[in-house]
Order: structure tokens, then C-alpha cells, then sequence
């Protein structure tokens, strides 16, 4: 195999394990004496807390015990990656509705409904803050300018082309199938949780430092997790509660969200509103970019939404300034979700983009093309791989873009439409651990990554296989227990290049030992038998500068590192209903090696997928009066079915092999997919009806309104 060929297809080794059901998730486990939990939430978004009344509740049969603030510890501060600071149960004020006041513990998880419905709440109102109310504050305290290069306002001035318009997008939440939810049990003084996590290691900082533990003392499991989307990645109180009151009743806990708790106990994607002020030439060529970035954030806690990041990085602009701002509403704290930054940056920088390539009369390829970074436009940094051009040209070739206006414009009821977007994500590497067991009947790798559904147990063991130079079904793979060696998160598309660099250590550790042991050369498994041995262990380890646990972009490297593609989709617009049909879709990627083109494709049309449901559906809304969460189940949430893909989604790589992002040539992928599709949807919208929709979702009546 050659440097940048993509390694062979597997299907995953996990899937017979969810097909059959032997797949065991948190909530399937079930130690001896559990009680069930359930959290009793505000019925306010806002006010105080007068009193819990649990007398009713403490009498119903198999209920064991109702815990409010008084019988809960008081935690210290802390530390991140906790997604909450401000603790439900730590003061009397109500925040959200949904927040915790008091948790329910029953022999099963009957009584304990039971019992929510029984306790009764007494909360003074107050007038909850709604999302749009207009006081905004700086994201990061001090300036609101993140960064700032050139000088913008004179690029604007001497500009033939101006472009100046505001994109929004609502809040929505992750909704994976499994519910966020955690298993608590206490043996004297160490606590193992079974946890549906993207980041078991980091749940060990916060949990110890919750109770005063030596993190040697807690254990956390986390094989299969059944969806995040970044909803599971930061800690969550729910985790922290499940042990407290594990704590308090000398007896595991069981406290699984349930679907109405999961909109107010965990995060979602923030409302936003983005500002694009673009100023170029007659040719569409960039002299100055402006972007300012709104999202809501909590009444106690911040999360910033850096979606100005994009624009920082992709084109090549002498001038730039950024602008970070928040504003506080009377809902709970928004998290990263599936292309956190870039995702939401690209849907307003590529609809301006789009908009910019209108007013100078080019193609919108063109004008991406009259824009291309050769180099990092961020500091100068020289890419340590960058395809977008290969990607442009092969996407648009596949497409068919430069002849789509001679193809027929109408299908019956539906008008057709073409459009367009660069993506990109910034490249997130996390220090990363990985060993393997060389026996004599095959490997075993061992590393803590979850099974969230990519097929990284699968895309390890192919690593460890090629290094090794056995064939794939001769190794195994264990994942899942903070008793295995630490990886990064199962976040930030990261895991293949930081776990997979760790495993290929691990392997030529194996492979150098057994040319130690004079046995080099041979297939390892005969050379671990002329060696006389049963085993040998190899350790790996994937490193960053400085011996960082985490890399932005290259950070401390001579490069910078991110990954790019281009979209383009065919949409049908039906004029008369405003019904949007995605016809076509054609993506392009240039991320670093794809060690397994099955499972890479599968995560590219996922985002793409992802994209379309974001461009023309989702949308989850605070109720305009009582400024709760409008939807408390899943009926209301509106997301793509497969009804509403097309068959064969045109997902492509170009050949690349980054050796300075990682060990094994890889960048990160899945998150990629997801970016710029709403971009690329709302501009064939445009092209089919002449209707620019900045408002996401594009719903029919959108469509239809001028
Ligand atoms: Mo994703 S927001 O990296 O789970």
C-alpha cells in the first residue's frame, strides 16, 4: 500500500454485538440493590424556590427516599470539563425550568414517577428572560473584538462589492436514542459509574474533586454509547447527582434522564445570530471580513459558541475582525454539538460567500477559488496538508456544477435548484494512550475510546493489523473502562488520528521488542513463539508539544492543521407548497489518510444528512411565555428519515497522508461532513425560487413568504 492510498473497507466488528442486543449501555446495568432515580425539575424558568413538599411522595409504596438540597453534599468548585458551575440544589434561585430541585429514589423506576408526580414544588414566579431580548455582554469578558489583523473599516471604504447581513440559526438539541445517564455505585470509598459519556477519562477530574477522591479511586465504564453528539462530552450534574445520592443511600444508583428531563438537564446548540460584513473587489476577491457571533447563553453559566473561528481561517482576507458576544436567557447552559464552530461560522460566512459571488456576477466556485488560503490566512503558518483546491475541482466535476444550468430546471411540481459551500473544521489532536498484547493466536488492543457508532473499534484493530503485519481478524479489540490505557474524547473528530497514532506506537513498541528479542522480521506471532514467550506488551503513546494534552490547528507545531471540502446540492423546491426535497448531494473532502473508506463514508454522509436536517427542519423553541423548553418529547422534533435522503449520497477523499497531524497520516473526518450543507441548501433554494432564506430552519412557509 502506498502513503496516501485509503486502507481496505471493514465493516465494523461492534455491529453484531448492537444487533444482537449483547451491546450492554449504562442503563443496562444493574448491581445488586440499585434504585432507581428520577430528577423532580422547576415547573418555573424562573423565580425562587419557597419549599419541597415530599410527604405524599415519601408515602407512595416503593418509594425509598426524596432528596432535596438539605440532604445533598456541597460540592467545591468544579473543575472542567464540568458543563455546569452553577450546581442545581446549590442555591434557592430557579434558572430554567427543568432544573433540579429535588430527586426521587424507588426499587424501581415506576415508583419512582410515581413519586415525581407527588412532590410538589412551591416556587415563587418571576418573568423568565427570553432569547432576543437584546442586552448583550462580551463573550470572553473585556473586549468583545476577539481578533482583529488589518485594517477592516479602510478595506470597506476602498470596496467595490459590500456585503452586510445578519444570519440566524434556533437552538436545537442533540436527542441521541439513548438519553444521557449514569450508574453509580459506592464500595467503601471508591466509585465506579457505568456512564453514557463521550469522555470517560474527564469524568474522573470532576467526580473526584465532587467528593474529595484519589481519581484512583473511581472507575468509570462507558462501552457503548448510543449517540452524543456532543450533548455527552462535557459532565453533566446528573453524573454528579447519581453518585450524591448513591452516597447518601448506601445503594447504586440508577439515574437515567428521561427524554422530557434530556431538553433542560444537558446541553443543546445555542441560538445564534451572526453578522457577516464583507468588503471586495469588483471580482469578488476579499479585501475585508467582519463577522460578529451572538449565542444565548445560561442566567449563571457560559458557553461560547466560537463560530467566528471560521472565518479566521479560510479565506485569504488582509483584513479581519471578529466578535464574540452572549446573551443571558432563563434557559440552561448550551454545549458543543455535532460541527460545533465551523458549523454554525459556515452557515453565515458561505451564505455571504454565496451572496458575494451574486453581487460580482461570478460563480460561487470561483470566487472560492479567487479566495484560497495557500497559507494559513490565521498567522502565516505554512498548512501541513491542505487538498481544497483538488477538492473544488473533483466535487465540481462529479457534480456536474459547470453544466448544471444546462440540465432542465423543472420535475414535475418541483423547481430545481444548485448550490454550494466550502467546509471545513479546525483539527482538534488530544494526547492519547494505547497498548497492545501480542499473543501467540493473535493481538489484543487495548485503549479507552467509546462505541459511539463510527467504527473505531474497528478502524484500531486495522491500524494494529497493518503495523503489526497480520491480517485485521486476528486482532481484538478492548475499549470502554478508565481501567484501560487513556484516550482523548470520543468528541472533536480526533479519535481515529490521536487513539489510532497511539495504537500504531504500541504496535512498532511490538515490533521493536521483538527485534530486540532477535527475532525481527518475522510474522510476529511465530517470532512471539521462537521467542518462547506467551505475550508481549507494547505501549504507545500519541504526543503533542510540550507534552499538551490538547492541539488546536497545529498549535505548537510549524504548521497549521485543519481539514476542508466542498458540498454541493441539488434541491427541489416545490413553489406552490414551499416544500424543499434534497434531489442530490455531492461532497468532497481533503482530511488526511482515510483508513477505512466503509466507516469514513458512513460518517461523511451521516453529516451530510445532518446538515440537510439542520438546513430545512430542526429548530427547538423557548415558549414565548413561559420561557420553558416548548417540546418535552420527541414527537415535536422534527429530523431527516430516510423518506427524505437520496439514495447514494456522492461522498469522495482526495489521497492524502498528513504525516505532521499524526502517526498514521489522519486528520479528523466526521464532523467535516455536517459543514456548509445549510449554506449550500439555502443558495439552491435561491437559484431554483430566487428566495434568500437567513433563517434557519427554511421552512415551507419561509419559502412562500415574499
Ligand atoms: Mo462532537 S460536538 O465533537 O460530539
Amino acid at each position: 500500500m502506498t502513503a496516501t492510498e485509503a486502507g481496505p473497507g471493514r465493516p465494523r466488528v461492534e455491529a453484531p454485538l448492537k444487533l444482537t442486543g449483547a451491546a450492554r449501555y449504562a442503563a443496562d446495568h444493574h448491581p445488586d440493590g440499585i434504585l432507581h432515580a428520577v430528577l423532580v425539575g422547576a415547573p418555573v424558568a424562573a423565580g425562587w424556590l419557597r419549599g419541597v413538599d415530599a410527604a405524599a411522595a415519601r408515602a407512595l409504596p416503593g418509594v425509598t427516599a426524596v432528596l432535596t438540597a438539605a440532604d445533598l453534599p456541597v460540592f467545591p468548585e468544579l473543575p472542567g470539563p464540568v458543563a455546569v458551575r452553577a450546581m442545581p440544589f446549590a442555591d434557592d434561585r430557579i434558572r430554567y425550568e427543568g432544573q433540579p430541585v429535588a430527586i426521587v429514589l424507588g426499587e424501581t423506576v415506576e415508583a419512582a414517577e410515581a413519586g415525581r408526580a407527588a412532590v410538589v414544588a412551591d416556587c415563587e414566579h418571576a418573568a423568565p428572560v427570553l432569547i432576543g431580548h437584546g442586552h448583550r455582554e462580551p463573550a470572553l469578558g473585556g473586549d468583545e473584538v476577539v481578533f482583529a489583523r488589518g485594517d477592516v473599516d479602510a478595506a470597506r471604504a476602498r470596496a467595490a462589492i459590500r456585503i452586510e447581513q445578519s444570519y440566524l440559526q434556533p437552538p436545537r438539541h442533540h436527542h441521541a436514542m439513548e438519553t444521557s445517564g449514569t450508574v453509580a455505585r459506592w464500595d467503601g470509598g471508591r466509585l465506579t459509574l457505568w456512564d453514557a459519556v463521550q469522555a470517560s477519562s474527564t469524568v474522573i477530574p470532576v467526580l473526584s474533586a465532587a467528593f474529595g477522591l484519589d481519581p484512583a479511586d473511581v472507575r468509570v465504564v462507558a462501552r457503548h454509547t448510543g449517540g452524543g453528539f456532543g450533548a455527552k462530552g462535557y459532565i453533566w450534574p446528573h453524573e454528579i447527582l447519581a453518585a450524591a445520592a448513591a452516597r447518601v443511600t448506601g445503594r447504586p444508583v440508577k439515574l437515567h434522564l428521561r427524554r422530557a428531563d434530556q431538553f433542560s438537564n444537558v446541553g443543546y446548540q445555542p441560538w445564534m445570530e451572526q453578522t457577516i460584513r464583507l468588503a471586495a473587489d469588483a471580482d469578488g476577491v476579499l479585501l475585508g471580513l467582519e463577522h460578529a457571533v451572538v449565542n444565548n447563553t445560561a442566567l449563571a453559566d457560559t458557553h461560547v459558541e466560537p463560530a467566528t473561528e471560521a472565518s479566521k481561517s479560510l479565506y485569504a482576507v488582509p483584513a479581519v475582525r471578529l466578535r464574540q458576544l452572549v446573551e443571558r436567557v432563563s434557559l440552561n447552559v448550551p454545549t458543543p454539538m455535532r460541527a460545533p464552530v465551523e458549523g454554525p461560522g459556515l452557515w453565515a460566512l458561505e451564505s455571504a460567500m454565496n451572496e458575494l459571488a451574486e453581487a460580482a456576477g461570478r460563480d460561487p466556485l470561483d470566487v472560492r477559488l479567487a479566495n484560497f488560503a495557500a497559507v494559513s490566512p490565521a498567522d502565516g503558518r505554512p498548512w501541513s496538508s491542505n487538498g481544497l483546491r483538488e477538492a473544488y475541482e473533483e466535487g465540481a466535476r462529479r457534480y456536474g456544477w459547470r453544466t448544471r444550468h444546462e440540465r432542465p430546471r423543472r420535475d414535475g411540481p418541483w423547481v430545481i435548484g444548485h448550490g454550494m459551500a466550502t467546509c471545513t473544521m479546525g483539527s482538534f489532536r488530544f494526547a492519547s494512550a494505547g497498548r497492545i498484547r501480542l499473543h501467540r493466536d493473535g493481538a489484543v488492543v487495548e485503549a479507552n475510546v467509546h462505541d459511539i457508532g463510527t467504527g473505531v473499534q474497528t478502524v484500531l484493530g486495522q491500524i494494529a493489523a497493518e503495523e503489526l503485519g497480520i491480517a485485521p481478524d486476528l486482532v481484538e479489540t478492548r475499549w470502554g473502562d478508565t481501567d484501560l490505557p487513556a484516550t482523548g474524547p470520543t468528541y472533536g473528530s480526533s479519535t481515529t488520528m490521536g487513539t489510532g497514532s497511539a495504537v500504531a506506537a504500541a504496535a512498532r513498541d511490538v515490533t521493536k521488542q521483538l527485534a530486540e528479542l532477535g527475532q525481527g522480521g518475522r510474522d510476529p506471532l511465530a517470532a512471539l513463539e521462537l521467542a518462547g514467550l506467551d505475550e508481549l506488551v507494547g505501549e504507545g503513546r500519541f504526543e503533542l508539544p510540550g507534552g499538551s494534552q490538547f492541539s488546536q490547528d497545529g498549535e505548537g507545531t510549524p504548521y497549521a492543521m485543519r481539514t476542508w471540502g466542498v458540498i454541493f446540492t441539488e434541491v427541489g423546491v416545490d413553489p406552490d407548497f414551499g416544500l424543499l426535497r434534497l434531489r442530490r448531494a455531492v461532497g468532497v473532502y481533503s482530511a488526511g489518510r482515510i483508513v477505512n473508506p466503509v466507516t469514513a463514508r458512513a460518517q461523511m454522509t451521516g453529516g451530510i444528512i445532518w446538515g440537510w436536517g439542520k438546513a430545512t427542519m430542526e429548530e427547538s423553541d423557548q415558549e414565548p411565555v413561559h420561557g420553558r423548553w416548548l417540546a418535552k418529547n420527541l414527537s415535536n422534533v422534527a429530523v431527516p428519515v430516510n423518506a427524505d435522503i437520496p439514495a447514494g449520497i456522492d461522498v469522495a477523499f482526495t489521497g492524502e497522508y498528513d504525516e505532521a497531524a499524526s502517526l498514521i497520516g489522519a486528520k479528523g473526518i466526521g464532523e467535516l461532513g455536517a459543514t456548509g450543507v445549510d449554506a449550500a441548501v439555502a443558495a439552491a433554494v435561491y437559484d431554483a425560487v430566487g428566495v434568500r432564506v437567513r433563517d434557519l430552519p427554511i421552512l415551507p412557509w419561509k419559502v412562500l413568504r415574499t
